[in-house]
């Protein structure tokens, strides 16, 4: 049983048994957030990317909690010479953490700190495995075929797919990703934040329901069981 607090965007809690784990702690400055950064308590931070929209509070958030950073190489190096504890990966690297396994995947997209204008090598997606369940956040990415592979290699109960387009996937490209991970269930992220990326989660819930799937339209600052 795992629970999940989406914080809007893509920022979201898992908490399993024991452990807080927080992905892409984009929350001040975040419109959708209803959580002060302050007011959360992780103990792992998960980043996909570096952009300002996913790195957020993640200094604050590591620092004042004690929190181990888990990122890809260039990012994690960068957070330990900002004082953060960081745990550095690489793409298709699998690791096993208190809470559960952690693994990177390709994500099609860039990744740069923009307000220090720092190319941080390649973006991500991640598995988590915790609480029983198998998790997928996309991170900020195109659709790429290779997700087949990835639906191929893990049983994933539930993806987290960007649907906001512009930047990411659409709504089109969304359910054909959902079809390609084979995931039994889906929320889409990382829409409605700003004008850009308005686009409809419910016309993405009756493309989902359309091929069989479950979609989760996740409430913001709720805690829901997946
Ligand atoms: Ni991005
Ligand atoms: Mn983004």
């Amino acid at each position: 049983m795992l629970k999940i607090i989406y914080h809007g965007h893509s920022a979201l809690e898992v908490i399993s048994e024991k452990h807080n784990i927080l992905i892409d702690p984009f929350i001040t400055g975040n419109p959708k957030a209803k959580v002060k950064a302050s007011a959360l308590k992780p103990d792992f931070i998960i980043l996909t990317h570096a952009h300002g929209d996913h790195f957020g509070d993640t200094i604050e958030l590591a620092k004042n909690n004690d929190a181990t950073v888990i990122a890809t190489h260039e990012l994690s190096e960068y957070l330990i010479t900002k004082g953060c504890k960081s745990h550095g990966m690489g793409i298709g690297g699998q690791r096993e953490f208190d809470f559960g396994k952690v693994k990177f995947t390709i994500a099609h997209h860039s990744n740069s700190l923009e307000s220090e204008r720092l190319y941080m090598g390649e973006p991500a997606g991640v598995i988590i495995n915790t609480g029983g369940k198998t998790i997928y956040h996309a991170g900020d990415t195109g659709l790429f075929l290779d997700m087949k592979l990835i639906g191929e290699m893990h049983a994933i109960d539930h993806a987290f797919l960007p649907i906001g387009d512009n930047y990411t996937m659409g709504i089109d490209d969304a359910v054909k990703a959902a079809e390609f991970i084979n995931c039994k269930s889906v929320s889409p992220v990382h829409y409605g934040t700003f004008p850009v990326i308005d686009t409809d989660p419910n016309e993405f819930r009756r493309k989902i329901e359309s091929i069989g799937k479950k979609c989760v339209i996740l409430p913001i600052g709720e805690e829901v069981e997946i």
